[in-house]
């Protein structure tokens, strides 16, 4: 695997790809990887001739007292999964290599970006917005994959590429666990045992809520309430819990047939997301 920080070695590389009449997959991370990120990387190789994966951790989405400072940083491992996952280009580029001092642009998904993680993170979806879109300018690939466990962030994404006619196929990866239901994150390393313990409850809880719904329960609201009245009493600080349209996140009517449960919820000092989608 051949590694990379600076944006026109990037682009000399991926040129002579190009040149040949190669395709390219993109794997953007912020790093600490996992088996759910190994898994994007598995399904890039089945999309393209090349793949790149981008380590960078961006300071654009977190916000004032979040964990920009502390996020983990584990360069060395990173890059032997990555070179044992067969990714053929890893792009580490510094901050300084991604934005000039007197940056003025950012890319806005205006809406979506204000639900669910947008109220308790003001600024997060533009940060990411914005960086992905110049990742795809930087890379230009033909497609880039996402995991679903960031429902929002996947919904986000592919309607800036949409209205930005980014000519880039956007796919999306079902959430990788742990065998307890847990679904893998960078951040689940921050919890104590203990909460270890409670944390696979989150997923517990979108479970009983996508049975209800699937049983025939028909009032969303109660059933967001119950959810959010369980998280709390199994510990958890809950931010959301959302009956949404997968299409479009609204909230759901008893029309609606695609459904996504979004669930955010603090456990000590971490914040946990994650969701279920499913048809009924
Ligand atoms: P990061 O949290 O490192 O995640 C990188 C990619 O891995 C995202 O597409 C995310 O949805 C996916 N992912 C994380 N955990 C997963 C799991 N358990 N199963 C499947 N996929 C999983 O998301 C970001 O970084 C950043 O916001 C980024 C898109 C790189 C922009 O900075």
């Amino acid at each position: 695997m051949q590694t990379v920080n600076k944006v026109p070695e990037l682009r000399d590389v991926i040129k002579t790809w190009r040149v040949a009449g190669a395709s390219v997959a993109f794997v953007p991370t912020m790093g600490n990887l996992h088996a759910g990120h190994l898994k994007l990387v598995n399904e890039a190789k089945k999309k393209a001739d090349y793949v790149v994966v981008s380590i960078f951790v961006n300071p654009a989405q977190f916000g004032a007292g979040e964990d920009f400072e502390t996020y983990p940083r584990t360069e060395h491992e990173d890059r032997e999964k990555l070179d044992a996952a067969n990714t053929d280009l890893l792009f580490l580029p510094a901050v300084a290599d991604i934005y000039a001092p007197d940056t003025k642009t950012v890319v806005t998904v205006t809406e979506l970006s204000d639900l669910y993680c947008g109220v308790s993170r003001p600024g997060h979806f533009s940060g990411v917005a914005t960086i992905v879109c110049k990742l795809f300018n930087i890379v230009q690939p033909n497609v880039a994959l996402f995991g679903l466990k960031d429902f929002q962030q996947w919904v986000v994404i592919r309607t800036m590429v949409r209205d930005l006619n980014i000519p880039v196929e956007i796919i999306g990866v079902d959430t990788v666990r742990e065998s307890n239901g847990l679904a893998m994150s960078s951040r689940n390393g921050y919890m104590t045992d203990a909460e270890k313990q409670v944390a696979p409850k989150l997923y517990q809880t979108l479970c009983a809520a996508r049975d209800s719904v699937l049983m025939g329960v028909q009032s969303y609201p109660d059933i967001e309430w119950q959810a959010l009245v369980f998280l709390e009493k199994a510990g958890f600080e809950p931010d959301y819990f959302s009956v949404c349209r997968s299409s479009d996140l609204k909230k759901a009517t008893a029309e609606d047939l695609d459904l996504v449960l979004l669930a955010a919820a603090k456990l000590g000092k971490t914040r946990l997301i994650d969701n279920i989608y499913f048809s009924r």
